[in-house]
C-alpha cells in the first residue's frame, strides 16, 4: 500500500554538532510533491499536504492516492507517543518516535537567488550538504520555509517542491483521529514506526 519512495533523509543529528541549522515556523500547513528519479525512465511524483505543529508536537498528513496507491492518512502525536495511519477503512496504531522540530542544516551556501519578478519577489538561498551516502541541496525561503530540498545519489535523484504553504492551523480537528483508530480491530502495529512514517518524517531529519 505504501509504494512512496524514501523522502529526502536529512538526518538532522548527523550534522547538528557541526552545521549551523535554521528552524520553520511553529505552525504550518503545506502541500509538497515528492518527486523520484530512478535508472530506466521510472520514477514517480506523489502528493502530500501536511498540519505541523510544534507548540503542540503534533503533525498530520494527507497522502494524495494515484494509480498506483490509495489515499493514506497519518496522524502523529508525539506528545502523546502516538501514531494513526489509515487508508481505505482501515488504521494502523502504532507509537511515535521523538519528535524533532523542522528544522534546516544551513550547510554550504552555494546560491543567492529569488522567484517571482522584481520587485515582487521572495529570496531563496541554497545550501549543500554532502556525505558519504551523496548531496543534499535545501532552497530555504526567508526567514526558515522549505521550498525546495534534493536528493542526490548514484543512480536516485529525490525533489521535494512544497507549495501553498500557510502559517497556523486553519482546522485543529485535521489532528483528530478519525473512530476507525479507536476500534478494537484497528491494527496495532508491532512496529516502532510505519514505513509511510518514517519516510514522511525523515524529509525534516526528525529520522536519525
Ligand atoms: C489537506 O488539505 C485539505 C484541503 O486542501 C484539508 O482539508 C486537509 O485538512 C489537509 N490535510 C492535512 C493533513 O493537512
Ligand atoms: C513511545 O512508546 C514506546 C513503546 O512504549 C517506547 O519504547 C518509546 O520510548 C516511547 N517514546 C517516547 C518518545 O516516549
Ligand atoms: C494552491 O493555492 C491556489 C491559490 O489559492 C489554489 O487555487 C489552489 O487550489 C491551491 N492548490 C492546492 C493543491 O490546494
Ligand atoms: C473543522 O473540520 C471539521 C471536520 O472537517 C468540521 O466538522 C468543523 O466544522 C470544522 N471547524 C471549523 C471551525 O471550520
Amino acid at each position: 500500500m505504501y509504494t512512496v519512495f524514501l523522502l529526502v533523509a536529512v538526518g538532522a543529528s548527523l550534522f547538528l554538532g557541526t552545521v549551523q541549522q535554521c528552524c520553520g515556523p511553529s505552525k504550518l500547513q503545506t502541500y509538497f510533491d515528492v518527486l523520484t528519479f530512478l535508472p530506466g525512465g521510472r520514477g514517480s511524483t506523489v502528493t502530500y499536504n501536511m498540519s505541523y505543529d510544534a507548540v503542540t508536537k503534533r503533525v498530520a498528513y494527507h497522502v494524495f492516492g494515484n494509480s498506483m496507491q490509495e489515499d493514506v492518512d497519518a496522524i502523529i502525536d508525539y506528545r502523546a507517543n502516538m501514531s494513526y495511519v489509515w487508508s481505505e477503512g482501515v488504521c494502523d496504531v502504532s507509537h511515535a518516535n521523538q519528535f524533532h522540530e523542522m528544522c534546516f542544516p544551513e550547510g554550504k551556501l552555494v546560491r543567492k537567488s529569488f522567484m517571482g519578478v522584481f520587485p515582487d519577489i521572495i529570496k531563496l538561498n541554497t545550501y549543500l550538504i554532502s556525505d558519504d551516502q551523496g548531496r543534499y541541496s535545501f532552497t530555504i525561503a526567508k526567514p526558515c520555509t522549505p521550498v525546495e530540498m534534493e536528493r542526490q545519489q548514484t543512480d536516485f535523484l529525490m525533489l521535494n517542491r512544497f507549495y501553498n504553504m500557510t502559517l497556523g492551523i486553519k482546522n485543529e480537528s485535521v489532528f483528530t483521529p478519525p473512530k476507525i483508530c479507536f476500534k478494537k480491530e484497528s491494527r496495532i502495529s508491532k512496529t516502532y514506526e510505519t514505513p509511510l512514517l518514517y519516510r514522511a518524517a525523515a524529509m525534516f531529519g526528525q529520522v536519525p
